[in-house]
């Protein structure tokens, strides 16, 4: 065991998991936590190593519960919204990684948690999983995207059923609203997972990258602004020798072997 709050391994070559590690808490989301996370980022942001990240929390009872409620505590002002505006830019940092991300949810999903999953590319989740937006049972309301990410995500009606109620999904129904990709036994988490990264690894990364972004970035945009970016990074990968190598691989009928330039 160790006391810090974000454990970083590398599970396989390409593959690196983060996991929050404050179980006794159900690893809610400390200062120093968020810190770790924006360390880790900065440093796999550019590490071309690193090919898929994977984000999920230690012991069996949740991913992340939430910001740490007890620093929220007679904080003064000040110093609440310095940590919100600190939590917003490490959010953000994780939804543009240039790499892919996975969040593998077991347990509870809450607040600060459901935000994280909700900046990662993918989710999948445990039938364990417990997704909600609490906050206004704290006479609060959601900091970290949640409002918006979870309205772009499932629409208006459900994200209000999810927040006015302070309702707890699960993570059948996180599937069942295109929220998680997959839902399955706790014991089998972690090799879902495992099996998505992998077969991430087979895409040539500038292409990943761009079209993360392209998915991002051209949801917020008029579909007609989304498709001259669409077509922009077409024609640059285009030119790329990974998209070269591409088409002569299928065309001499072998695996490609990209090398992310
Ligand atoms: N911040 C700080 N501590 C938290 C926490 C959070 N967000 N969520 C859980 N914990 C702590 C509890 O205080 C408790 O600590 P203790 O053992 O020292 O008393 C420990 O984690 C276990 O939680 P507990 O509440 O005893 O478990 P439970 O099974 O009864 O309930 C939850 C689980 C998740 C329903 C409940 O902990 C909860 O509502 N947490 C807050 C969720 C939330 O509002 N998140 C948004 C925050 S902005």
């Amino acid at each position: 065991m160790t006391d810090q709050p974000l454990l970083r391994n590398l599970v396989e070559p390409g593959i690196v998991r983060l996991t929050f590690n404050r179980p006794d808490k159900l690893n809610a989301l400390s200062t120093p936590a968020i810190r770790a996370l924006e360390h880790e980022l900065d440093a796999i942001a550019v590490d071309p190593a690193v090919r898929v990240v994977i984000l999920t929390g230690a012991g069996d009872r949740a991913f992340v519960a939430g910001a740490d409620i007890a620093e929220y505590r007679g904080n003064r002002t000040e110093a609440f919204a310095a940590y919100q505006f600190e939590s917003r830019r490490v959010f953000d940092k994780l939804e543009a990684l240039p790499q892919p991300t996975i969040a593998a949810i077991r347990g509870y999903a809450l607040g600060g948690g459901f935000e994280l999953a909700l900046c990662c590319d993918l989710i999948v989740c445990a039938t364990s999983a417990r997704l909600g937006l609490p906050e206004g049972q704290l006479g609060l309301s959601p900091g970290g995207g949640g409002t918006q990410r979870l309205t772009r995500a499932v629409g208006k009606i459900v994200a209000s059923d999810i927040m006015l109620g302070a309702r707890r999904i699960t993570g059948e129904r996180a599937f069942q609203l295109g929220l998680a990709v997959e839902v399955t036994a706790d014991e089998a988490l972690t090799e879902t997972a495992l099996a998505r990264a992998r077969a991430m690894l087979k895409i040539a990364p500038r292409a990943q990258t761009e079209m993360k972004r392209l998915i991002r970035q051209g949801f917020d945009a008029p579909l007609p602004v989304a498709q001259s970016f669409e077509q922009e990074v077409l024609l640059r990968l285009y030119s790329t020798e990974d998209g070269q190598e591409g088409i002569e691989a299928f065309l001499d009928k072998r695996q490609p072997e990209f090398k992310g330039k």
